[in-house]
């Protein structure tokens, strides 16, 4: 393994010592220059480490397609370097200046209703545009040939949040480049008409030359060209990706590159699974989600990034001091919140704890957006919070390059699955992929187990347990995947609407749910969803929500550990488990929310011999994660809570809070130095009595 720290986990430019980075998106071009010096004094205060510059600087750079104005990006670049800041420079292709979108209006995505999507806010380009490309491949060379050999630069930032605004585009481009991509994936026509079902509804195709994007229609679209529509976004996306990547390692091959994902809330247009293994590291944009669910949220999304990292260091391009701008209300962070999100990414594996952006704007879209340097300026709480962060960064110097320890549970996490199960002409449109899955996420938390959140892909050999919420698409290889894990041992736990469509998003005959009916030993007959505010009561105590299902067969060694009590399918199984071996497969047919999961999760757990590695007190009541480096290892607590968690009997020495107490704050995070327990994946971490010493 490669234990070399990357360019951007150096402490300062002129050390090779690892530390965490800490720093912001940084767009001088909206600023005078003598504010350019204000702002890297200010950087050097609050001990910033790193910046990402240039992300919508394209007209500032290419005033006109024939002027290059780098001067004054030389400037910025040189009085970084000069004050021990690293740069994460971008390609600056992210929003197309009005010069190149008035001389070729082409390159303008176009929605699905055919309206033009004009240039006055940002990212108006089309992803499949030759004429775009041409142009932004020339900007990219441009940059990387001229910042090649600068000191500062730590590594490149492709365009920006690929996909935020423009990935449906349903242009003649999109038609053309659609038509190519199913060209490689059916290579036959015919192939095709069967793979989407052409029969119904009269679809049959002759000539590839017929086929759309599926633009507005006066039913619903075929379902199936909806699904390759999204498999093609996200893959025309990536091959832009490519292409700037592509050429910048042509250019400095000793550089490494990323873009910034957004594993966060609902977007999930882009598959970053798939995404994941295209960049030198992964980075993510995440915005806190207001309200009691948004820290799980947090959570859940920081932790899948880690596993789309595999464990390894990860950069957290942005989150925010306060306030966005993009809500329909914005509140500012609590008390507390900015300190506890910043290390609820490093408690996954972020080794990069950036903001947008570094001084708030005074103009723009954004100026009501927060930022390290607020407009109150640098005599203002938020500062200090900000300088408080840089300082509790330092301490955790330890912690860089140290990789997240795989825990016991995985919940499998499939971006295919996530598109097809929403799809429109549906059993319900209340159907919310990801809400399930973070259901599990919350229900374990409150068990006090950790849980890694895991692309499909990854082998599960690992993991005593595996939750597969809504595995709606199962192709044949994943459906005997899942039947080899049960065979070995696995204790596999799945839901409603799983198992139900092969790859082509063709229901799996015989019976619901399909391809995992002989594994969990149950036919469904039919769905059953509830309307909106509609709930079951099963006969454990809870209660169901959103879906029921009509379980009519059950194998001689599938039992029963739930029926409904209320509700067309009274007295029928709603919660099922086959004992397979020493592995189960265990099947749920409703929603039943974080706490509506325990006794189900209980049984799992215990079964597995899987236990929470907290004291009692602190369970249910914190996040637990692990990073290992060698003989040590680092605990981290979130406290889940506003209120104060009893965190005694962990032994260790506290990084965070330095001299800290056995009481974890409201909304505090504890980091704990340990000897590193080489038990190994799928033990339980042991609870030592508590010795608890100051870190110095
Ligand atoms: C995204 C973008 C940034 C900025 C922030 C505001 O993450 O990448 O440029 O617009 O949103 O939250």
């Amino acid at each position: 393994m490669d234990t070399t720290p990357p360019r951007w986990l150096r402490r300062t430019a002129s050390t090779s010592a690892p530390g965490l980075a800490f720093g912001a998106d940084y767009n001088p071009e909206q600023w005078p220059r003598a504010t350019w010096d204000e702002d890297v004094a200010a950087m050097r205060a609050a001990g910033v480490t790193i910046v990402s510059v240039g992300i919508f600087a394209w007209a500032r750079l290419q005033p006109t397609a024939d002027t290059w104005t780098f001067e004054w990006l030389d400037d910025v670049m040189d009085l970084l370097h000069a004050n021990g800041i690293a740069v994460d420079l971008a390609t600056a292709t992210a929003s197309p200046p009005p010069w190149l979108t008035a001389a070729h209006p082409e390159i303008l995505p176009v929605t699905v209703r055919g309206e033009t999507m004009w240039p006055g806010g940002r990212q108006h380009w089309r992803p499949t545009s030759p004429v775009f490309r041409r142009y932004a491949l020339a900007l990219v060379a441009a940059i990387a040939n001229r910042y090649a050999g600068h000191p500062a630069l730590a590594a490149w930032h492709v365009s920006n949040e690929l996909g935020c605004h423009n990935v449906y585009d349903y242009s003649d481009d999109a038609a053309h480049a659609f038509r190519g991509w199913l060209r490689q994936r059916y290579h036959r026509l015919d192939r095709l008409n069967d793979a989407w079902g052409t029969s119904f509804w009269s679809q049959r195709y002759s000539d590839w030359a017929e086929i759309l994007p599926p633009r507005l229609a006066a039913a619903h679209p075929n379902p199936t060209q909806q699904l390759d529509f999204k498999r093609f976004s996200s893959d025309a996306l990536k091959e832009h990706l490519r292409a700037e990547r592509d050429l910048l390692r042509t250019i400095t091959p000793d550089v490494p590159i990323t873009t910034n994902f957004m594993v966060m809330g609902e977007t999930n247009a882009m598959d970053y699974a798939d995404w994941a293994g295209e960049v030198d590291f992964v980075a993510n944009d995440h915005y806190l989600e207001p309200g009691p669910g948004g820290l799980s949220e947090l959570l859940f999304s920081a932790n899948l990034t880690g596993m789309l990292a595999q464990g390894r260091p990860w950069f957290l391009m942005e989150h925010a001091t306060g306030a966005v701008n993009w809500r329909p209300v914005n509140v500012p962070k609590r008390d507390g919140e900015l300190l506890r999100d910043a290390l609820a990414h490093v408690a996954h594996g972020a080794d990069a704890v950036c903001f947008f952006q570094w001084r708030q704007s005074a103009a723009g879209a954004e100026k009501y957006h927060s930022a390290m340097l607020p407009h109150a300026g640098l005599d203002s709480d938020l500062f200090r919070r900000v300088v408080d962060l840089g300082a509790t960064l330092r301490a955790l110097a330890p912690v860089a390059g140290a990789r997240r320890r795989p825990a016991e549970v995985a919940i499998l996490f499939d971006w295919v699955s996530w598109w097809a199960s929403e799809q429109d002409s549906h059993p319900t449109s209340l159907l919310r992929y990801r809400s399930e899955a973070l259901d599990w996420y919350r229900a374990l938390q409150r068990a006090g187990v950790r849980a890694d959140v895991v692309p499909s892909s990854t082998p599960l050999d690992g993991y005593p347990v595996v939750v597969a919420p809504i595995l709606h698409v199962v192709p044949a290889a994943l459906t005997d995947r899942l039947a080899r894990y049960v065979a070995s041992g696995g204790h596999l736990v799945t839901t409603y609407f799983s198992g139900i469509v092969d790859e082509n998003d063709h229901i799996i005959p015989g019976g619901y749910p399909g391809g995992l009916r002989a594994l969990l030993g149950l036919r469904v007959d039919e769905f059953g969803p509830l309307p909106d505010g509609a709930t079951v009561a099963l006969d454990n105590g809870t209660e169901g929500s959103l879906w029921t299902d009509r379980i009519d067969g059950l194998a001689d060694d599938t039992g029963i550990l739930a029926r409904y009590t209320t509700g067309e399918y009274a007295g029928r199984a709603a919660i099922t488990r086959r004992p397979v071996g020493r592995g189960s497969a265990t099947y749920v047919s409703t929603r039943l929310g974080p706490d509506g999961l325990r006794p189900v999760l209980d049984i799992t757990l215990a079964a597995a011999d899987v236990h929470s590695g907290l004291p009692a007190a602190a369970r249910g009541r914190v996040e637990h994660t692990v990073r290992q480096a060698g003989d040590e290892e680092f605990w981290f607590l979130v406290n889940l809570t506003d209120e104060p968690v009893d965190i005694d009997g962990i032994d260790g020495a506290m990084l965070v809070p330095p001299h800290g107490p056995a009481v974890l704050a409201p909304r505090g995070v504890a980091v704990i130095q340990r000897a590193a327990d080489h038990s190994g994946h799928g033990k339980p971490d042991p609870v030592r009595p508590v010795s608890r010493q100051a870190s110095g």
